[in-house]
């Protein structure tokens, strides 16, 4: 390698290199560890979340963003009216939760994901869920690029939470009602329930253990 400092360009020459040895040992390390895809619904969700987000929803029906303010209120003992200013200034671009470390908000997501997303992204996340349809596929966060991605990356988290906020593709006919292939969660979640989502979706990478509890 000493040699290549010798002509102009070399250095970055070595930098693309080891960058791209970098990489091939990640490939490498998930095929090696076992990393076999996510981890199950059920083995993110830590015990008692489900019947906590169940029991927050119950608080409004029309409206689980409401409904979840309203549980946060009563959690953090501040009035409804607080808690609507603070998830309003949590920033759009930037996730406030860390997937690789707190596992809390990783189980949250999990729940959120389970309650709101899973029917059509499916139970593993690999997009195989009842209600999607042929014409308008959901991407498979199982695949192992997505899960590289997520790895060197932690994904495209800015993009996901604009996607689910804003909703994309077409208006199409689900079972429910019309909206578009992504419905737009904007107005129906919180952020920080969208932000909790999106830091399940940021699990999916070899790096984090799942849950036993
Ligand atoms: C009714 C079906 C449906 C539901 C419910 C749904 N999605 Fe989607 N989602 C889709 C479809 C279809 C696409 C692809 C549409 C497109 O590319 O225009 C998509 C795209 C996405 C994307 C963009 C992926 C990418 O990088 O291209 C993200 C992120 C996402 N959904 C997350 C979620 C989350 C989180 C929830 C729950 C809060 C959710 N979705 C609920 C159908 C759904």
């Amino acid at each position: 390698m000493a040699g290549l400092r010798r002509f102009p360009g070399a250095s970055y020459v070595a930098t693309r290199r080891r960058r791209g040895e970098t990489q091939r040992a990640l490939i490498l390390i998930m095929l090696v560890s076992g990393c076999a895809g996510p981890p199950a619904l059920d083995r993110a969700i830590i015990r008692g979340h489900t019947a906590e987000y169940e029991e927050a929803m119950r608080a409004d029906s029309t409206n689980p963003g409401r409904a979840y303010l309203l549980w946060r209120a009563r959690r953090d003992g501040i009035s409804a009216d607080e808690a609507a200013k603070r998830d309003a200034a949590i920033d759009a671009a930037r996730n406030p939760f860390d997937a690789r470390r707190d596992r809390q908000a990783v189980s949250r997501g999990a729940v959120i994901y389970a309650a709101h997303c899973a029917r059509c992204h499916g139970v593993n996340a690999d997009g195989r869920g009842p209600d999607v349809l042929p014409e308008f596929p959901c991407k498979d966060f199982h695949s192992l690029g997505q899960r590289l991605a997520v790895t060197l990356h932690g994904g495209a988290p800015r993009a996901w939470f604009q996607r689910i906020s804003d909703g994309s593709g077409a208006v199409v006919n689900y079972p429910d009602g019309p909206s578009t292939a992504m419905p737009a969660f904007g107005s129906t979640l919180s952020r920080e329930q969208i932000w909790l989502a999106v830091t399940y979706l940021q699990s999916l990478d070899c790096c984090v253990k799942p849950q036993t509890e």
